[in-house]
């Protein structure tokens, strides 16, 4: 880029071209740096906060605040076939492997396991690293799996699929997973037959009919030596002086976890019962070059190209690029406002769901890429959106398929109708978008899928009584509210398996309004 070879180019030209160079040097540097800083550090002293957490199934936190009872309900009670799990709300990055690069971490956390009955009590609960935020579907045999996965679908050839690997703290002797005894910790890899396992010392058994017994456990990974290891105390107590319980220096994790992961904690009961307790967790991970992955050099840019910009050409470029930021930033406040003056709905009907903008429906769905179904309008993807850096919301987007005058009218009617409507047996509609005649509607998302999924799969799941009668009770409350209970009176006018959804619960809530309509 010199400015001889370029002479017939006029100068405003070559230093609009130089800002433009430097401006993709910094952020080619910015986007590198972002690369290696996914270091994920935190700490739960307590449970009083429980912003930055996903509590899922039949976990309850203290009234204090100072602990998460898994398996144990608000009653205070623990019961058969619990199951919880309780997840740190943003996934962690667990390998970028085109960049040689995958986590190591350390993670501590405090825990007692208590029950009142002193013989048999179970089954225990897992550390685990999860490919996504979900509660298993299936209930009895899962339960007395720790939680940790739907044990019925997943075995044999399918268990590869499972992308998930947990420590387990395991209080009940299952001989179908070779278990050696009821007071053990092992290591499972997409299976319930631990890779490697230890039997704790009675010292540090792991359940107590003294429910003030606290242990402390310390799980250290270090993926440049592939070595896990996991060490036990009686709380309180340092690292320093813990018991080393197991150690296994084969842990390739990135052959079985997801790039990004779900990280945290998997209960369950099965016919016997016992309170699985958190009360403090720490967790720290970084990544570091894995060094027996081939890794494409990932090299700072080169120097050559910034060598010719001189300081003065600096000042220039920088003057002239923050010019053309200024534009920029102009033509698109410009764009933005002509694309939204073109819509034409009730103003009031806006009130309650939130407009949402393509763009930002793109990047929470990551360009429509998961899609959970399709139905008679479009098709809905599953999408999540972060807010303020800690909730998360996780959503399910319908793009209604071609913006005919029936999808708009759907469109409407979705909008006017369960718009404004809050109710435990509906699915909420957070929002809309309508730009450049595209629309879309944004749901709650419902884990567990519609109805029709279970019944009609390729594989259907036995649907056990209670849920049915469950489901039949969750779509009946939907009527009554919708034709008696609000102002207005809605006709469903779709009431069939497929708009019917069962969120993280199993508890049925009514979908799809797109053929609904007021009634007076
Ligand atoms: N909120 C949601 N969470 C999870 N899956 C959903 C959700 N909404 C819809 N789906 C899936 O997409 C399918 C079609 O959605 P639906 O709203 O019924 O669209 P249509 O109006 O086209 O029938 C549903 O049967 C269900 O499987
Ligand atoms: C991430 O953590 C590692 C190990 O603690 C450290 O060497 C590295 O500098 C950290 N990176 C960032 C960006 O914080
Ligand atoms: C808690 O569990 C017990 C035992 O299963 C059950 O009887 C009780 O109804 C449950 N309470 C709540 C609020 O879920
Ligand atoms: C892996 O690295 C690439 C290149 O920097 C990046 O685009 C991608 O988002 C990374 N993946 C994850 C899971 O962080
Ligand atoms: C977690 O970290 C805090 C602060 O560093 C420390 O006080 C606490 O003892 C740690 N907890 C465990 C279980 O290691
Ligand atoms: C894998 O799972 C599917 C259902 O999820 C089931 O139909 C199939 O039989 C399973 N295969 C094996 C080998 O277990
Ligand atoms: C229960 O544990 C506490 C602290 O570990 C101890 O002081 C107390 O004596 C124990 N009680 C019984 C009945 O074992
Ligand atoms: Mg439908």
């Amino acid at each position: 880029m010199r400015v001889t070879a370029a002479a017939d180019l006029s100068f405003l030209q070559i230093m609009a071209g130089k800002a433009l160079a430097l401006y993709a040097l910094a952020l080619i540097s910015i986007i590198a740096q972002l690369a290696y800083s996914q270091n994920v550090s935190f700490t739960f002293r307590d449970f009083s906060s429980t912003e930055n957490l996903l509590i899922l199934g039949n976990t309850t936190i203290s009234e204090d605040g100072s602990s998460l009872f898994m398996t144990y309900n608000k009653s205070g009670a623990t019961g058969p076939y619990f199951i919880s799990r309780v997840l740190y709300s943003m996934p962690i990055v667990m390998h970028n492997l085109s960049q040689g690069l995958a986590a190591s971490f350390s993670t501590s956390f405090t825990f007692s396991i208590s029950t009142n009955q002193p013989d048999i009590t179970g089954d225990g609960f897992t550390f685990v690293i999860a490919p996504n935020n979900l509660l298993p579907i299936t209930r009895s045999a899962t339960a007395a799996a720790m939680g940790l996965f739907d044990v019925d679908f997943y075995k044999g050839s399918n268990a590869s699929m499972l992308h998930i690997v947990a420590v387990e703290y395991d209080t009940f002797l299952n001989l179908e997973y070779n278990d050696p005894d009821d007071h053990h910790v092992g290591l499972d890899i997409n299976s319930l037959t631990s890779t490697t396992y230890q039997s704790l010392p009675s010292e540090l058994v792991l359940k107590s009919t003294n429910f003030s017994r606290r242990l402390i456990t310390w799980i250290d990974y270090d993926a440049v030596s592939h070595q896990i290891d996991v060490q036990l105390a009686v709380a309180p107590a340092l690292k320093s002086s813990a018991t080393k319980i197991l150690s296994y220096s084969k842990l390739s994790l990135w052959e079985y976890v997801k790039s990004t992961s779900y990280i945290g904690f998997t209960a369950g009961t099965g016919l016997f019962q016992e309170n699985n307790a958190i009360h403090d967790w720490n967790f720290t991970s970084w990544l570091v070059s894995v060094p027996d992955q081939p890794s494409p050099s990932l090299l700072p840019p080169s120097p050559s190209t910034t060598a010719m910009i001189t300081r003065n050409e600096v000042i220039i470029c920088t003057t002239v690029g923050f010019l053309i930021l200024l534009i920029g930033l102009l033509v698109f406040a410009w764009k933005k406002w002509v694309s939204t003056s073109g819509l034409h709905l009730d103003v009031d009907l806006m009130v309650a769901p939130r407009k949402f903008t393509f763009r930002e429906l793109r990047m929470a769905t990551g360009d429509f890429r998961e899609r959970l179904g399709q139905g008679g309008s479009g098709e809905v993807f599953k999408g999540v959106i972060t807010k303020n850096n800690a909730e998360v919301l996780h959503l399910a987007v319908k793009k209604i398929a071609k913006a005919s005058k029936q999808g708009e009218k759907e469109f409407k009617s979705e909008v006017m109708t369960i718009g404004k409507l809050r109710h435990k047996s509906l699915v909420h509609l957070y929002g809309w978008c309508h730009e450049k005649g595209k629309l879309l509607l944004v749901y709650q998302f419902m884990p567990n899928g519609s109805v029709d999924k279970l019944l009609y799969a390729s594989s259907p799941r036995v649907l056990s009584w209670p849920l049915r009668f469950s489901t039949l009770k969750g779509v009946a409350a939907a009527l009554v509210y919708l034709h008696l209970d609000w102002e207005k009176m809605i006709v469903h006018r779709d009431i069939k398996a497929s708009n019917v959804m069962l969120d993280s619960e199993m508890n049925a809530r009514l979908g799809d309004f797109g053929l609904a309509r007021f009634f007076s």
